[in-house]
């Protein structure tokens, strides 16, 4: 057994400092600013610093959270763990058994806390990592001991977040309106979001996040979690008057779902958890860096992208298709992708999911002359999928109505016209796993799959239990699998647009669809709140028609594409149907995020605090601090005539820049009688660019100017 011990983790600017004496679970004493190399000698009275006076009316000796925050310690806050062995254990007093601790000179630091509940006939393993770049993983494996069933209703791992934080952040939304933020004082009591879906969900929060007051993109002290599963979910923040402050999430269990055999194990979902002094756009660096140094994460230039959905929805025509790709190469695109209406009887949305055969009667000669007519034009071929669902009017349906998740004597409610099929029955499993694994055998062509997911799960019952859990393992078993096989195959995370976008399901994707609205406005917004989570290389990011097919609204192309433009770019627009010099206004930019995709694929995100709400900046600044790009926009017009100088932040302080609007770029509309004071040939220090700033052009509402900003010495 390890030597109990006070340990204290450090990588990059964070410090994780946890009291493992024992005799019961460890407590996280400090999770937040790096403390420096604290003397060992001085670790004891650290600890001693954080323990609270006994006061009037509480127990009898101090409180502090363990983690895994019990009753039997004197938590009466929301449990970290609730179950029971048929009325019995429903109530823990683990005992500490081990911590081994890994704290190598580079690399993730780690600390395995082991312990036992003799009397309960439980053990708990935690997991804790905190990777190089300071962003804590936190996994709580539970192990039934006994030889009874016991039930899991609850197990999540939180973490305590100092005092000073006040204010909370998350996201919500709905389909064409994802990830809208909410702000709030924290107020005493539990703020709780949960996700009954079976599916991440439109409105899930990609960050549930507390922080110091009026902490903004570049201010502030911020604890942030991220809680990684793509079935029923829960996120919270719980503040106490007793003095705690916590943030916390895990599975969403229903009765019945999570029962465990004698010797079984369950483990959360991992919880991620970062830390920033400064701001929102440093929770953001943590995240991104992380993600990026993943063995899996995409490294080749992400190619750029046109999806048929919104220019010829269920309409499909090889001849019309193959046009669209011939315009699709000579504006630069390098991936084509045919969306939805390809296999047996999908004429519309309301037949044929569940049959995953061409349809002949629509390509008689198969995909292959598409696909070898897209290909031969150097572009690569994607075809979208929706494995997880039925509509009633298939064969597969007909053939097996016992394949659907529902409770006995009823199918649930149809939503889009379809049912889901259980992907923990085997044989529905393996026809899913074969079908897919055929289209890929039998297309060596497609090398991209747009998995979509378009409704919830509702009375998701396996064999009568609620099947939510087993169902999100074996989506994630299906795709594990067919990366093994097909492992040369991109695959996309989409679910009527941002639905299914969380760190779990982004282990075996390469991408999200960020939402069905191509309305620029609508974007800028969708796109700000999932970078918050998601570096731009995995968020998918297209310029839709002229006229928004989701909200009407009508936008010039520059603001279309300058919009686009920071993502994993691409077209989603009929572009067979614009005139000649609209396309090649739209290859300009395309060839325009070629030149800068390697910074924006690679680079520091930043967004703007600026006073004006109309006024929005972000921009993309290199790791070197060589260059960076920048765009402002004006979403509507203001009170304020010219709404002030928009500061560029993250440069070099050290270095001067030459700024000058992005070369490439078409002019964005203005209302002025003379240029801004500075222009092309402007050069000043990193400092002054973020201290001061620059007035930007006068701005037409829902226009969009492009900086680019090198580096001269
Ligand atoms: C919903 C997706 O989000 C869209 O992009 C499109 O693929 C449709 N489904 C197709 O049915």
């Amino acid at each position: 057994m390890s030597i109990p011990t006070i340990v204290h983790l450090r990588r990059a600017r964070t410090s994780l400092v946890l009291d493992g004496r024992g005799p019961g679970l460890p407590r996280v004493v400090h999770w937040g600013a790096d403390l420096g190399p604290v003397p060992a000698d001085d670790l004891p009275g650290l600890v001693d610093a954080t323990v609270p006076p006994v006061v009037p009316s509480s127990f009898d000796a101090p409180t502090v959270l363990s983690v895994l925050p019990e009753a039997g310690a004197g938590w009466s806050g929301r449990p970290a763990l609730a179950g029971h062995r048929d009325g019995t254990a429903w109530s823990t007093a683990f005992h500490l058994d081990g911590l081994d601790v890994e704290d190598p000179e580079e690399g993730t630091a780690r600390a395995i806390v082991r312990a036992s509940d003799a009397d309960a006939q439980l053990s708990l393993t935690v997991e804790i990592d905190l990777d190089p770049t300071g962003l804590l993983l936190l996994r709580h494996r539970l192990r039934n001991d006994g030889v009874t069933p016991y039930e899991l209703r609850e197990l999540a791992p939180v973490l305590p977040v100092p005092a000073v934080a006040t204010e909370l952040l998350d996201l919500t939304g709905r389909w064409c309106r994802e990830r809208s933020p909410q702000r709030h004082p924290w107020p005493m009591g539990t703020w709780v979001r949960e996700g009954r879906h079976g599916r991440t969900g439109h409105d899930a929060t990609l960050l549930l996040v507390a922080g110091t007051a009026g902490f903004g993109f570049g201010h502030g002290e911020v604890w942030a979690v991220h809680t990684a599963w793509s079935g029923d979910h829960v996120t919270f923040a719980e503040r106490r008057p007793t003095g705690e402050s916590t943030l916390g999430g895990g599975e969403l269990l229903a009765p019945g779902e999570v029962v465990l055999a004698p010797g079984a194990e369950y483990a959360t979902p991992l919880l991620y958890a970062a830390f920033s002094d400064d701001g929102l756009d440093g929770l953001s660096d943590v995240l991104h860096t992380h993600l990026r140094a993943r063995p899996s994460h995409p490294r080749t230039p992400r190619p750029v992208t046109l999806n048929v959905w919104e220019a010829v929805y269920f309409d499909h025509d090889l001849a019309r298709l193959t046009a669209l790709a011939d315009h699709a190469a000579e504006v630069g695109v390098e991936r084509f992708v045919l969306d939805d209406g390809w296999f047996r009887g999908r004429r519309h949305d309301r037949a044929g999911l569940g049959d995953w055969f061409v349809d002949t009667d629509v390509w008689p000669d198969g995909l292959h002359p598409l696909i070898d007519h897209v290909t031969g034009r150097g572009l690569r071929f994607g075809l979208w999928v929706e494995p997880e669902m039925v509509n009633p009017d298939s064969e597969t349906f007909r053939a097996h109505p016992e394949w659907v998740l529902s409770v006995p004597g009823r199918f649930p409610p149809e939503w889009r016209h379809q049912q889901v099929l259980d992907l923990a029955h085997p044989d529905a499993y393996a026809y899913l796993l074969g079908r897919l694994d055929a289209i890929l055998t039998e297309h060596p062509g497609i090398s991209y799959l747009k998995w979509d997911h378009n409704r919830d799960l509702t009375e998701a019952g396996h064999h009568g239990r609620p099947g939510v859990h087993e169902q999100t393992l074996a989506v994630y078993r299906l795709l594990d699998e067919l990366r093994a096989r097909h492992p040369g195959v991109e695959i996309e995370s989409c679910a009527s647009g941002g639905a299914r976008v969380d760190l779990e399901i982004l282990r075996r994707t390469d991408r999200v669809w960020a939402s069905d609205c191509n309305d620029a406005l609508e974007r800028l917004a969708i796109q700000r709140w999932t970078g918050l989570l998601l570096p731009p290389e995995l968020v998918g990011t297209h310029v839709g028609p002229e006229r928004s097919h989701t909200t009407h609204r009508v936008h010039d192309l520059g603001f279309r594409a300058a919009t686009a433009l920071f993502g994993h770019h691409g077209i989603e627009w009929d572009i067979g149907a614009i005139s000649a010099e609209e396309r090649r206004e739209l290859a300009a930019w395309v060839a325009l995020h070629k030149r800068l995709r390697p910074l924006l694929h690679g680079g520091r995100v930043v967004r703007v605090d600026h006073p004006d709400p109309a006024v929005w900046a972000h921009g993309v600044v290199a790791h070197d601090g060589s260059r960076a790009v920048y765009a402002v926009a004006r979403l509507a017009t203001s009170v304020a005539q010219v709404p002030g100088p928009v500061r560029l932040p993250g440069l070099d302080p050290r270095r001067r820049y030459a700024v000058r609007p992005a070369v490439g770029a078409p002019e964005p509309a203005v209302l002025q009688l003379t240029e801004p004071g500075w222009g092309p040939g402007t050069t000043l220090g990193g400092t002054v660019l973020a201290t001061v700033g620059l007035q930007m052009p006068a701005l037409h509402p829902e226009q969009t100017v492009l900086l680019e900003v090198t580096a001269v010495d």
